[in-house]
């Protein structure tokens, strides 16, 4: 079983080199965390440095609007789409509400057609085969979950079981709130990774934290990490005390 790079400087050192090939890595934080660069980076990194195409499935935030945040820390996305490189398919679960606008139709991205979760995988499925993709990003699962009358439990788990059927190693985001216990995407996944935000004094800490990855013997304690001009890094030799008060974690 081979690994694949995190493309987060300092992180693959926590996880004994990377995560684990056709693995499903669930990446938890609160608003701001930075959830959405760590996973784009995560595919950036995977076509420019070992030659892995990706998919990015958008929940939430537009294409447009992933591919102008990216701008900032240097990443093409539109260039990677224009090499069969990288593709993007918009699945925002609530655009076909009365009441959401109807997206405008882009040259970079396909619009999923359906809020199904078997029919976004045929998609997934889809445009993997057409680019040969090793990466896929979800960006998030909780709009998923919120989205239809069925069980949450149910939607996530037809989706971990769908996406196990793939030849790509996935990262998909999911939010936590103040004070909320563990969800049931931290249960199915194989690995968690959670992006805390603390108060430390009069500043703001970020520290991420491998609250597990099986079959690896990885790191336990918290890590700061950084947004900076290029992307996310972490910093694997310093540690954060937890007794600093989380932002998210602590409201509620
Ligand atoms: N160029 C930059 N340099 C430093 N920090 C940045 C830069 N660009 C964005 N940030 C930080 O990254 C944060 C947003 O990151 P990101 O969108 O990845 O977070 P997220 O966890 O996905 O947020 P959301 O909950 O809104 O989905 C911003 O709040 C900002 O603090
Ligand atoms: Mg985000």
């Amino acid at each position: 079983m081979g690994t694949v790079k995190s493309a987060i400087p300092g992180l693959d050192e926590l996880i004994e080199g990377g995560y684990v090939e056709n693995d499903i890595i669930l990446v938890t934080g609160g608003p701001g965390a930075g959830k959405t660069t760590f996973g784009v980076q995560y595919l950036i990194g995977g076509v420019t440095n070992y030659n892995e195409p990706g998919i990015l499935v958008a929940m939430e935030e537009t294409p447009s609007r992933i591919i102008r945040d990216s701008w900032r820390f240097g990443w093409d996305m539109e260039k990677l789409i224009s090499r069969k490189k990288l593709k993007i398919i918009y699945a925002n679960p609530f655009k076909y509400t009365k009441f959401a606008k109807t997206p405008e139709n882009s040259p970079v991205c396909s619009i999923a057609a359906s809020k199904n979760v078997g029919d976004i995988f045929r998609q997934i499925q889809d445009a993997a085969g057409e680019i040969k993709a090793r990466r896929l990003f979800i960006d998030s699962i909780t709009s998923l979950k919120l989205s239809s009358d069925a069980d949450a439990r149910d939607i996530v788990s037809e989706l971990v079981k769908n996406l196990e059927y793939l030849d790509c190693t996935t990262l998909m985001t999911s939010e936590i709130y103040g004070g909320q216990s563990f969800s049931v995407e931290e249960y199915l996944s194989a690995g968690v990774i959670r992006l805390h935000v603390f108060r430390a004094g009069g500043s703001r800490v970020r520290a991420i934290e491998i609250l597990k990855m099986r079959g690896v013997k990885h790191d336990d304690s918290l890590h700061p990490y950084d947004i900076q001009e290029k992307g996310i890094v972490v910093h694997p030799t310093e540690t954060v005390m937890n007794d600093a008060v989380s932002l998210f974690d602590a409201v509620g």
